[in-house]
């Protein structure tokens, strides 16, 4: 099934097409005739031409207005409810896109509108999936991969588009600042191409439900939410949504305006801003001071409710417990984090198998075999310390980058992995040798 506008629905904009359709067929045709029937009398021809041209330029005009109504996903007016993209069209591998726009919405988020630069179709996506962008970094060894969610739900797909916060080194910490996000904002231009693999990720949201849907994000973590709000007030626009969003201030506080303007035109989406520390220009565009936590989300809804998280660690585990304690079963309660767990800071996972003590990993395409044990941490780990360098993004089991194909013997997994992964691959960032042996394509 694929995402399609429904504007069939929409008399108004319909009839508006038509008269302005037959308008301009009608003026077109009378110039014509009114220039053939009266060539030689200059009134008529200057009348004709005229005619003609007010007709070229009215139907234009509605072309445009068309055009637009059909591409910003915050524009459309209905969507059939018939609709839930399968990714059946997906492409393969890395596709080149060029950014088209980019945008700043805040000091620190800015926006990449992309665009494929083959200038063929875009699959629809599932509200809440990120894309995984590769970049050639002057002075990184390889090309950085990263994952960024989809932060918006345009319909039919005119363009990706992609929010992402410039990451400063943490403070009191001489490191550098973060790659990928940095040279996106300061090398990453219109017009610029990026490599970028298809649209992916389980964090989404089964917009046909009728149970409310409560999205409770906090700094950059909005940018799931935005794309699963849009979706469903213009997909299901009988479910109940509540937007819960938590920032500094008015200042860090992206696509507000978007949000209330979307609330405005859908009664089922109920919006609470928080502010932690709001300016006194802040006034009337805040609902409460203070953090997002559980005891605010207790008094907005009800638990009998589905809840999607997405936002800083310590936000996400508050909620996560908090939502606990008040008796949210597990099932209701979905969430992704942003963040990568650093390279060598892997604690003790309550594992969901626990594999061998030690094992021997042949890593066939580096023609190096080596001895693992068990402080090796995952096969990841152990490959970087041992100078093989796969692809990575999350480290998490969220993202798939890490897939990798397993020639002989198994893994076991550390955590659940919520990315796909294909028969007879696995993802190494989050698995540890299950057999003596296990020969990878790496
Ligand atoms: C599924 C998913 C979706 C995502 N969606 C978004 C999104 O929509 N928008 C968005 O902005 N981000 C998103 N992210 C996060 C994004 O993928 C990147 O992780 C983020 O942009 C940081 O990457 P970076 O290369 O800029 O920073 P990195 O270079 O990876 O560094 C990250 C941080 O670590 C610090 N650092 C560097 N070295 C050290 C060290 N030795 N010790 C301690 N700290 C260090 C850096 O200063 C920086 O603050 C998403 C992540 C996932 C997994
Ligand atoms: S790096 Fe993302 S799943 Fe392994």
């Amino acid at each position: 099934m694929r995402t399609k506008v429904n504007n069939a629905n929409n008399i108004f904009l319909n009839s508006a097409k038509c008269a302005g359709a037959g308008f301009a067929i009608a003026t077109i045709l009378s110039g014509i005739m009114i220039g053939l029937v009266s060539p030689k009398e200059k009134a008529a021809s200057r009348w004709g031409v005229s005619a003609a041209l007010l007709g070229l330029v009215g139907g234009g005009a509605i072309g445009l207005i068309q055009k637009r109504q059909s591409q910003s996903g915050l524009d459309n007016e209905q969507i059939t409810t018939d609709l839930q993209p399968t990714g059946e069209t997906y492409w393969k591998g890395w596709r080149n896109f060029t950014v088209a726009h980019k945008v700043k919405e805040t000091e620190e988020i800015t926006s990449f509108y992309l665009e494929p630069q083959d200038r063929g179709e875009l699959p629809q996506f599932e509200p809440g999936q990120f894309l995984t962008l590769k970049l050639d970094i002057p002075g990184q060894e390889k090309p950085v991969i990263r994952t960024y969610s989809l932060s918006d739900y345009p319909v039919p797909v005119a363009y990706y588009r992609l929010s992402i916060k410039r990451e400063l080194a943490p403070s009191g910490l001489n490191v550098m600042a973060g790659i990928a996000s940095n040279y996106l904002h300061d090398h990453i231009y219109e017009g610029s191409v990026i490599a970028v693999r298809p649209p992916s990720g389980k964090f989404v949201i089964d917009v046909h439900k009728s149970v409310p849907a409560v999205l409770i994000s906090n700094g950059v973590g909005i940018t799931p939410m935005i794309s699963m709000a849009i979706a469903c007030c213009y997909i299901n626009p009988n479910r109940p949504i509540w937007f819960v969003h938590g920032t500094r201030n008015g200042l860090s506080h992206a696509f507000r305006d978007d949000i209330l303007a979307l609330a405005q035109k859908h009664p089922n989406l109920h919006v609470h801003f928080a502010y932690s520390r709001p300016r006194p220009e802040d006034n009337g565009f805040y609902h409460s001071e203070g953090y997002v936590d559980s005891q605010k989300i207790k008094q907005l809804v009800g638990k009998e409710a589905e809840f999607f998280l997405c936002g800083s660690p310590s936000f996400m585990q508050s909620l996560q417990s908090g939502l606990k304690m008040w008796g949210v079963p597990d099932n209701q309660v979905f969430y992704e984090s942003f963040e990568r767990r650093a390279s060598n800071s892997i604690e003790p996972q309550i594992a969901t198998n626990k594999g061998i003590g030690e094992a021997q990993i042949v890593f066939a395409e580096s023609n190096r075999e080596l001895t693992w044990t068990i402080n090796d941490g995952t096969l990841l780990e152990f490959a970087e310390a041992n100078d093989i360098n796969p692809p990575f993004s999350c480290r998490s089991g969220i993202c798939g980058t890490c897939t990798c194909k397993i020639i002989e013997g198994e893994v076991a997994y550390q955590q659940a992995p919520t990315a796909a992964i294909e028969s007879g691959s696995a993802l190494i960032c989050i698995s540890k040798p299950r057999t003596s042996k296990v020969i990878l394509a790496l």
